[in-house]
Order: structure tokens, then sequence, then C-alpha cells
């Protein structure tokens, strides 16, 4: 069972053991949210001027879309406002930056359905992120840039937390991975051939799903361990999202976190979470329990050029 708390109270502790145990938390209406989503649609409009950016692909084409968010994406997960505005949501939400390490946030883009879905603006299948290497004790943050729909935001299949799903996360390799993330033009185009884990058999229709449609300057909280997907995008609009993960210091040395009954992938995106007080990366000792034996081939950190 799956309860979704509105608004609640309670502190990061009990926030955090929810969460592991399946919740999903949402807070409505975070000021510092509402400034990162603020700051976040002043870049993208200036970036497609004169165009509105939520009718971006009625006038422009699937290569130029690729190409500007080729271009545009690196420039806002580096932005040095954008990760300052992580530190001040989860201030905001009661935790203090030195507990707590961060990857560089993310935009996300969905085209309305026949539009750019590959590579730069990939649609996710159905997935856990702990098959694509999150540690277990990840949480994810998902924030609306524009208002959003419920036929173009993302949902879950709570049925599955906690609970084996066969699927191929065992193909994955985090390092392997972050070799590709250096040819995204590659992956952009009619084929997407990286390996993307999913379950081995797709989820039926009658399949209980969840959909949260939080509003603009707020926020969805949920387990890096959740099974969940883009929702095909049927609506009008091109969608915008900003997600990020945290993991907090004090999970990472005890070992507690969501249960993670069927992950098999090779290697771990701890050294992607940088402590969001000063930047500090995990120690190799810190990041060993989570990392496998037989790991290899390939970057354990991805350095853009
Ligand atoms: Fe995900």
């Amino acid at each position: 069972m799956v309860n979704v708390h509105i608004d609640p109270s309670f502190d990061d502790e009990e926030r955090r053991r929810r969460l592991f145990a399946g919740d999903v938390i949402v807070y409505t209406h975070v000021p510092e949210i509402a400034a990162f989503a603020e700051f976040t649609r002043g870049l993208i409009t200036e970036v497609f001027a004169p165009d509105e950016p939520t009718a971006v692909h009625t006038r422009r084409s699937k290569d130029e879309l690729a190409d500007l968010l080729i271009d545009f994406k690196p420039k806002f997960i580096h932005h040095p406002e954008s990760i300052a505005h992580v530190r001040k949501v989860v201030s905001a939400l009661g935790v203090g930056a030195e507990q707590i390490h961060a990857d560089v946030p993310k935009l996300r883009t969905a085209f309305p359905a026949g539009g750019l879905n590959t590579g730069i603006a990939y649609a996710f299948q159905a997935h856990r992120d702990t098959w694509y290497a999150a540690p277990k004790a990840q949480i994810n943050w998902w924030l609306p840039v524009f208002p959003v729909e419920p036929n173009n935001i993302m949902e879950f299949y709570p049925r599955w937390f906690g609970r084996e799903i066969p699927n191929n996360s065992g193909d994955y390799n985090y390092y392997v991975a972050n070799a590709w993330r250096g040819h995204i033009k590659d992956f952009s185009g009619a084929k997407d051939t990286r390996v993307h884990p999913a379950p081995l058999e797709p989820l039926g229709e009658g399949e209980p799903r969840l959909t949260l449609v939080p509003p603009v300057g707020g926020v969805m909280l949920f387990s890096g361990d959740q099974l969940h997907a883009s929702i095909p995008n049927t609506s009008a609009a091109t969608r915008y999202s900003i997600d990020f993960r945290t993991v907090h210091v004090d999970d990472v040395h005890s070992g507690n976190g969501a249960p993670v009954a069927d992950v098999r992938c090779v290697g771990t995106a701890l050294r992607d979470f940088r402590r969001l007080s000063d930047l500090a990366d995990f120690t190799e000792e810190e990041v060993a329990p989570y990392d496998s034996a037989d790991a290899a081939d390939g970057p354990k950190v991805y350095v853009p050029s």
C-alpha cells in the first residue's frame, strides 16, 4: 500500500522512513520551489524566443529541438544558480546542507505524441531509478516548471514497491552508461540503442496507476526504488519539469534505504552526489559498500568534455 501525504508536518527523519516504505510526499506551495521554477522558466523562454516554450514543438523540427536541447540542458544542469536552488529547496524543507548530498538537477522535456522522444528527450518507460544504479537511499524530487496535466506528467505503479518484477537491470552497467553520455546526439535520432532497464513483460492495461499533479511551486518526493514512468504526452503542450536526487549521509553510512528487491545492475551512481554545503564528494571508503566487485568498463563518473 502506498500512502500519499500532502503538505505533511513530519520531520526529515520521519519523511525518509515513509519514503523508504513506499509512500509519496507532495508539498504544494514552497516559495523556494516556486523560485527555482521561475528561474528555469526564464532560461527556457530565452532559449526558445520568440516561440512560446510549451508550443515550441509546433515551430521547430525534431532535429532543431535536439540541437537546442543538447546545448541547453548541460547549461542548465551546471549553472551555478541551479545547484544553489537545490540547496535552498532542501534547507526550506528542513534538512541541513551538511548532511545532504545531491546530484545536479536535470531538466526534462516531454513533447506531445509524435515529437522528439529519444536521446536528449528520452521518454522513460516503466523503471526504477535503482535499476539505473541509484543508491537505495536515493530520494527523487520532481517539480513542474510550467503547469502540468495528468496526460503529460508521470505515473507510479504502486503495486510493485518492494516487490520483485522480472526485469533486465542485470544488463545495465553504470560505468558503460557514463561512456554513452558523451555521445547523446547518436541516440537522439530514430534509434536509441542504449540499455534501458525495464520490466521484461509490459505492464497490463489493468495495472493500478497513481498520477499526482503538483502545481508550479510544488514538488513530489519519492524513493528512487518506486516503479514509475513518463506518461506519453497526449496533451497539446510540451512538458518541462526538473528533477534532482538526494541522499542523507546517515543513510549512506547505515545502509538505510528502500527495499531494492529486484535490482541487478552493476556499479553505483553514488559518486555523482555532492555535499550541498561544500560540494564535497563521498570518499571511496563511503562508496565501496555500494559498488559491485565486477564493475569496470567505463568512467566511474561522467565528466562532460
Ligand atoms: Fe526515474
